[in-house]
């Protein structure tokens, strides 16, 4: 990737002693895709305020091309924003609703007010309504469109003006689930089109790692993780990150040497090393690279507590020794079964112990509920035993 255009330095914000962003570091690069994702609080919508301009931080720098900006206003930023609520003029249609922030006359570096001509006016309209894949729809009115059709169209109107950076706050919040995936797809488009780096903010991770040339996982005003989607998938910090990003059993374990991990007093092979000789660890075992063998060719034995059908796979729940994992599998297997599993050595991921040590990825509550019909479930068995007597 290219050169670094933005960078937050230190950067605090705190809103009547309350820290809701505490000394964020984090560069973005030129024609980056960069998403902030966590949840609900962390600090998302703050950090790109502070970006955009609408917010000065607490204390920290922010640098653009290498200037510090912390006293520019927005509109003499080089950077456009798409709000959630994007709010399009119901009463002026696809075209003017595009062309609106390019008939406002601009003011130039000595004062001079400049003024598009009314061709080049249309010329940069009809050139985004290409990119948004909207020609022909420049005299609809933007209330007899489609969701996603007008969220094109506020897309459009913010990368008229030609910013250097988009920043869109949780953009497609509002849409249904297959619209969300095809405007993934468009944004991308668009983004590798033009050129212009993307600052995006959406607490669905799916959405982070499908769209990003980088994700920030924030939590509690804090970065956790700064990475590609391959990184912070594959290579959680800590348990935070594992849980919020796809799913995770998270197991209490020792690093017994580099390449050694004891799960259940058990040891593995793994490929993980730089850690003390005998260092706690957090394990993480994604449920996709657990290997359902029959029971006595099992490294470890379980029983099915749960099953649930998805379609690709079905997601099972397996009680080890009263700690319950997940584990995504295309055989059925049963509730009430008994299983062996084998995890290849790259299946485990050993992460230092946090803050976050405990919390996470335990799915005991996935399936309390379940816990009285599996209890039922099991006694078919006992009749099965029964049945097993008869001839
Ligand atoms: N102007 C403000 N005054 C006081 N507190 C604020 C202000 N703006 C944000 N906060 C607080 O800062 C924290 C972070 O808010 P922010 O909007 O950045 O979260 P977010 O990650 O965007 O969350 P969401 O996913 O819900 O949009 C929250 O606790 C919020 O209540
Ligand atoms: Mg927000």
């Amino acid at each position: 990737m290219s050169k670094e255009l933005i960078r937050l330095a230190d950067c605090t914000m705190a809103f009547d002693d309350e820290v809701v962003l505490d000394k964020i570091n984090l560069y973005i690069n030129d024609k980056e895709f960069l998403t902030l994702l966590g949840p609900s609080g962390c600090g998302k919508t703050t950090t790109l305020r502070i970006i955009g301009g609408f917010q000065t931080p607490t204390s920290g720098d922010v640098y653009f091309d290498g200037v510090r900006i912390n006293a520019v206003p927005p509109h003499k930023r080089a950077i456009n924003t798409v709000f959630q609520k994007y709010a399009l003029f119901p009463h002026l249609n696809v075209y003017e609703n595009i062309a609106f922030g390019l008939r406002i006359p601009k003011i130039d570096e000595k004062g001079k007010k400049i003024k598009l001509s009314e061709q080049e006016i249309d010329q940069r309209v009809m050139e985004m309504l290409q990119v948004v894949n909207l020609k022909g729809f420049e005299k609809r009115r933007v209330t007899s469109l489609s969701g996603g059709q007008q969220q094109r169209v506020a897309i459009a109107r913010a990368l008229v003006n030609r910013p250097k950076v988009l920043l869109l706050d949780e953009p497609l919040g509002a849409l249904d689930l297959k619209l969300r995936k095809d405007m993934q797809n468009e944004l991308k488009r668009i983004q590798q089109a033009m050129g212009i780096t993307f600052i995006y903010v959406t607490h669905d991770q799916e959405e982070a790692l499908a769209m990003s040339d980088t994700v920030v996982v924030m939590d509690s005003g804090r970065i956790q993780q700064i990475g590609t989607p391959e990184d912070i998938y594959n290579e959680p910090k800590n348990a935070f990150v594992a849980d919020f990003i796809g799913e995770s059993n998270i197991i209490d374990g020792i690093m017994r040497e580099d390449g050694v991990v004891e799960i259940f007093n058990r040891r593995f092979q793994c490929l993980d090393k730089g850690f003390a000789k005998d260092e706690p660890v957090d394990v993480v075992i994604r449920p996709e690279d657990v290997d359902i063998v029959p029971e006595d060719q099992g490294q470890l034995k379980g029983t099915v507590t749960n099953v649930t059908f998805k379609g690709m796979q079905y997601d099972i729940i397996v009680d080890f020794y009263g700690f319950k994992w997940l584990i995504q599998t295309t055989d059925l297997s049963p509730v009430g079964s008994h299983i062996g599993i084998k995890i290849d050595p790259d299946g485990f991921h050993v992460m230092k112990k946090s803050e976050y040590s405990g919390m996470f990825g335990d799915y005991s509550s996935y399936s309390e509920e379940y816990e009285e019909i599996s209890d039922v479930d099991y006694e078919p068995e006992e009749e099965g035993k029964e049945g097993g007597n008869e001839e």
